[in-house]
């Protein structure tokens, strides 16, 4: 026993927990993903994996809980720059539904573990209909990996921690490059927006790596100040509205705090009755062009007294209980800075109420039934 105690907090690298390393991790995390499929002098993506496969007339991306937020989250980015119609559905839906697939489709499935049952089941329909499947995968020669046409690794290292943390941020680093690489192909993508996301792209790892220790006080002032609430709102618009999912299940996995994802423009529509001075709602409330509508709704929100914590920018100005200011980064790519911020958050919260941040009750890392 003892042995084996010394061995975890060997592999814990002076972290408390496997999740707190994971999310410490994910500067390394983007600089391995980008590594080898960006040339930095000629500014250009490969992605040999897809060499093969001809641009899709419509791309299904299949996935289950985190890989599914990354998914919904990369679909926003392949359809803007690539213009590639994607639909994202979640893979215990795709798998029981009578799925209209072409043959010039292309499923993506998404996994970290690469053997959510589920998930291998879509890939496998997918297959029978004679449609090409691409997977995005971690554990390199897992079920998946192995039966798809083609695999890209998104090389995050081994994730311990049940709730999935750098997972997601690698298979978003992936995304960007796939919506990349296909905007080039199919002519779509403009040359600004490839030289901003590149350019956001390689300042990254070093941006995120200074402003996590101040992200994690930040979330642990927060975390303490708000550990008694019942529930919680997670409110987002465009590419936000899956971070917001993201940052519910995050909070529901490891506090065991309940906490429903909305889009923010949904919530006059029912959700907004739940809400008083205890019910708080976490909003992300970034300086882009939404930025005013979401402002609108976190205003609705403060009408019914309900408590505010809001991610935004510097500059920004938002009268809430609560803003938390993050770095500016180019358009979609601040959700690198969003995601560390909302794990962040769960983590100390978890951590605060004395939960086993890890190893959350009633959950597996990865889920091999139906
Ligand atoms: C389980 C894990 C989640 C994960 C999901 C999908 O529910 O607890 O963290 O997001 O499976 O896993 P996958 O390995 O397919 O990405």
């Amino acid at each position: 026993n003892h042995i084996q105690w010394d061995m975890q907090a060997a592999q814990k690298g002076g972290y408390k927990h496997f999740m707190l390393k994971e999310i410490f991790e994910q500067p390394k995390v983007i600089t391995d993903c980008l590594a080898g499929r960006v040339d930095w002098n000629r500014m250009e993506v490969t992605l040999p994996e897809l060499a093969a496969l001809p641009v899709p007339k419509r791309l299904h991306i299949v996935a289950c809980g985190t890989s599914y937020h990354a998914g919904m989250w990369g679909k926003h980015l392949l359809e803007s720059w690539a213009r590639v119609p994607v639909n994202v559905e979640i893979a215990s839906e795709f798998r029981y539904r009578d799925i209209i697939l072409d043959p010039a489709d292309m499923v993506l499935v998404i996994s970290q573990s690469g053997e959510t049952a589920d998930t291998l089941a879509a890939l496998r329909i997918a297959r029978e209909h004679g449609v090409k499947v691409a997977g995005l995968c971690n554990v390199v020669g897992s079920s998946i990996a192995r039966e798809a046409d083609a695999v890209i690794y998104t090389q995050a290292g081994p994730e311990i921690s049940v709730a999935s943390t750098k997972a997601m941020c690698s298979q978003m680093v992936l995304l960007t490059l796939m919506a990349l690489h296909w905007g080039r192909n199919t002519g779509a993508l403009s040359e600004t927006v490839r030289a901003n996301v590149l350019q956001t792209l390689k300042k990254l790892p070093g941006q995120l790596e200074t402003v996590l220790p101040a992200m994690r006080d930040e979330a642990q002032v927060l975390a303490r100040t708000y550990s008694k609430a019942k529930s919680f709102f997670y409110l987002g618009r465009g590419h936000c509205f899956p971070l917001a999912l993201e940052g519910a299940l995050k909070l529901k996995e490891i506090s065991y705090i309940h906490a429903e994802g909305y889009a923010s423009g949904e919530m006059k529509h029912g959700p907004i009755a739940l809400i008083d001075p205890d019910f708080p709602t976490f909003a992300l409330a970034l300086n882009d062009e939404l930025f005013p509508k979401v402002k609108s709704n976190i205003e609705e929100v403060q009408a019914r007294r309900g408590k505010i914590i809001a991610l935004t920018n510097p500059g920004v100005e938002l009268k809430v209980d609560h803003p938390w200011s993050i770095p500016d980064a180019w358009g979609p790519m601040a959700a690198f800075l969003v995601l560390p911020a909302l794990q962040l958050f769960s983590y100390e919260t978890a951590d605060y109420l004395g939960k086993d941040v890890d190893q959350p009750r009633n959950l597996a890392k990865s889920v091999t039934v139906e």
